[in-house]
């Protein structure tokens, strides 16, 4: 007997050492079923982790926290101390998490932890704070047992920053997502325009879940924009902005250029476009659409892109740009799925 039925029968007084077999079978059991939705095809990884929680009866918290591990374990270009660094050489990482009680934790600006999710999870749960960064953050995770790992760039992160340094004059740069996502091919660094279909890949790790409990939970990480001036911080460590969580309504989680979602409180939007009936594909179109109207012919130069998952369990993504796609994990398996775009 999977353990939701268990749990069903055990809320009656009943286990399931005392129900004949063709008793058991009779018994419905709950409409909820589990899903996570996360960003990108890094997410099929990162979703086998948080599936292995969500289908064992496990809380979505959880999932969200052990699935983007996963991606913060890989050595690629924008989640984790394999990242791309700043223009000043160093990784900076940014995370956060929300649960389905409204409870949050995020860090930024956090140099030198493997897991900056874990250390958001410990800001939520253990501090009397939703946000800690920079020195700070990683001082209250090196108190919570976290270890101070190498300063040293991946191999690939430095050979980035290297090709990088060779272009750059250091100054903002407003299409920089498409340089950090141009990973592995030096020769995008000097002509983003002339980036292909799919090369807007995997900047952040986001993930939404819902649980056999029907609770929502979600998590983001990431190093942020490649080569970012030192301080910078973007939308995912932003509680409402690249994550929001209300479990009355919908989980939502954003990728692509900070700075512009920030401005639009962009995840807790779609959140509110949802809670006025709109499916989670048409409340991401919406947000995107202002973003658009917002940065007028500037909007050909970023990327924006949301994914959504509302109460009843339906998700939906959209994007400003062609090329973003999300994972999709649910009781029929592990999809990538090409989200809607307006550009
Ligand atoms: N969306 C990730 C960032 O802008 O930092």
């Amino acid at each position: 007997m999977d353990r939701r039925k268990f749990i069903n029968l055990s809320g009656l007084g009943i286990t399931s050492f005392s129900i004949p077999n063709f008793i058991q079978s009779t018994i419905p059991t709950s409409s909820i079923q589990p899903i996570v939705a996360s960003t990108w095809d890094a997410g099929l990884r990162a979703n086998v982790a948080a599936w292995d929680i969500l289908k064992n009866g496990g809380k979505s918290l959880d999932a969200v926290e052990q699935g983007v591990m996963v991606t913060e374990n890989e050595l690629n270009c924008c989640v984790g101390l394999g990242a791309n660094p700043d223009r000043d050489g160093i990784v900076t990482l940014d995370a956060s998490i929300m649960d389905h009680e409204f409870n949050c934790g995020s860090v930024a600006f956090l140099e030198r932890i493997k897991h900056p999710i874990s250390v958001a999870r410990k800001v939520m749960e253990k501090s009397p704070h939703v946000f800690l960064v920079g020195a700070g953050a990683q001082a209250f995770a090196l108190a919570n047992g976290f270890s101070l790992e190498s300063a040293d760039l991946s191999d690939q992160a430095k050979k980035n920053y290297e090709a990088w340094l060779k272009t750059s004059n250091y100054q903002p740069i407003i299409n920089v997502e498409k340089h950090q996502s141009a990973t592995y091919n030096d020769s995008a660094f000097d002509a983003p325009k002339k980036l292909t279909d799919g090369q807007w890949n995997h900047d952040t790790i986001g993930m939404i879940a819902m649980d056999q409990f029907g609770n929502l939970s979600g998590s983001c990480t990431t190093s942020g924009a490649g080569f970012k001036m030192r301080g910078r911080v973007g939308d995912s460590p932003i509680i409402g902005a690249g994550l929001y969580v209300d479990n009355e309504v919908g989980a939502v989680v954003a990728t692509g250029q900070g700075e512009d979602v920030i401005r639009v409180a962009g995840a807790s939007a779609v959140v509110e476009w949802m809670r006025q009936g709109k499916s989670p594909e048409a409340a991401c179109k919406l947000v995107v659409e202002k973003i658009n109207r917002i940065k007028k012919e500037k909007a050909k130069d970023i990327q924006v892109c949301f994914v959504a998952i509302n109460k009843k369990g339906n998700v939906g993504a959209y994007a400003l740009q062609k090329g973003f796609n999300f994972s999709v994990y649910n009781n029929e398996g592990n999809k990538l799925n090409d989200a809607a775009y307006l550009i």
